[in-house]
């Protein structure tokens, strides 16, 4: 019988492009380093879940869709918070298939990685953009759109950049948000193209590192996305205290309806500080690694 295997992988940040991007507009996210490692040991009868943090009534029907029917146990540890747009069911989606090649004694390839990855987050998403799992399984920053000729997506160049997570608390619903923006297409369609300009915008600030610019941008995306309707009073309450610290910028990410707030701020340790002191609960994250060393 197998001994143990286990593998791991990261979660992410949508810096601009979240909603949008279900509808063909860009967007550009990247890997941190908090993540989900999924163990996998031989187990007498059916194939089940031994040890999960997170009760979550969609994780074994997604999961099993991949394990056997019998023999394998699963464990799975995250440094992620759940449904907090912070990437959790992707990072757990493309653990479980790392995990399962290596139990098959070898390394997941990533165009498997990104197939079956997207077979799992269709399962916990229904309509998902394909951006978490992708950005997941290829690390660094990525800018993607997944527009009418398929999925395309490059490296994107970040420099070096220093943001305070402010966490709402709450677990915003993807599927049901997601589904909210879509019925009210039409009408929201010029929101979603100023998003994905603003988007493309935003590439070379990112890549050179202008803080007042990519702060300026962040507000703006937080506008758009508050007229798609998919902020909330906790995010808005989070966006106008980093604001009043003196923050260049601050915007929900990922869907939205609670999760987290990225702030970019002149002194993130002051801020980050500040909202210790005030009982907020916030992490500190640095972007922009090298996108090919974070792929090694
Ligand atoms: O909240 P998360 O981590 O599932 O991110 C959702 C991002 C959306 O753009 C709202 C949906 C998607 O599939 O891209």
């Amino acid at each position: 019988m197998n001994g143990p295997v286990s593998a791991f992988a990261p979660g992410k940040l949508i810096l601009f492009g979240e909603h949008a991007v279900v509808h063909g507009q860009p967007a550009i996210a990247a890997a941190v380093d908090l993540g989900t490692q999924v163990q996998i040991e031989a187990l007498d009868g059916p194939s089940r879940i031994l040890e999960a943090e997170l009760e979550d009534p969609r994780l074994w029907p997604a999961l099993s869709a991949l394990l056997p029917p019998q023999g394998l146990g699963l464990r799975i540890r995250s440094s992620l918070p759940t449904g907090r747009g912070m990437g959790s069911s992707a990072a757990l989606s493309i653990a479980l298939v790392r995990a399962l090649a290596r139990w098959e004694g070898r390394e997941a390839g990533i165009e498997e990685q990104l197939r079956l990855g997207f077979v799992l987050e269709r399962s916990f998403h229904g309509n998902p953009s394909g951006l978490d799992h992708t950005v997941s399984a290829l690390g660094g920053a990525l800018h993607y759109r997944r527009g009418p000729a398929g999925i395309a997506h490059e490296p994107q160049r970040l420099a070096p950049l220093q943001l305070v997570v402010l966490d709402t608390g709450r677990a915003g619903d993807t599927a049901a948000l997601v589904a909210g923006v879509s019925a009210r297409r039409p009408a929201v369609d010029p929101t979603l193209a100023a998003i994905g300009a603003l988007v493309e915008r935003m590439r070379p600030a990112l890549e050179c590192g202008e803080q007042d610019r990519i702060g300026a941008g962040m507000a703006e995306n937080q506008a758009l996305l508050r007229a798609l309707g998919v902020s909330s009073p906790e995010i808005e309450d989070l966006v106008s205290w980093a604001g009043r610290q003196g923050a260049l910028g601050a915007k929900l990410a990922g869907a939205g309806g609670g999760g987290v707030v990225i702030a970019l701020a002149p002194d993130p340790s002051a801020l980050l500080d500040a909202a210790r002191r005030e009982g907020r609960a916030a992490i500190p994250v640095t972007l922009g690694q090298d996108p090919q060393a974070a792929q090694e």
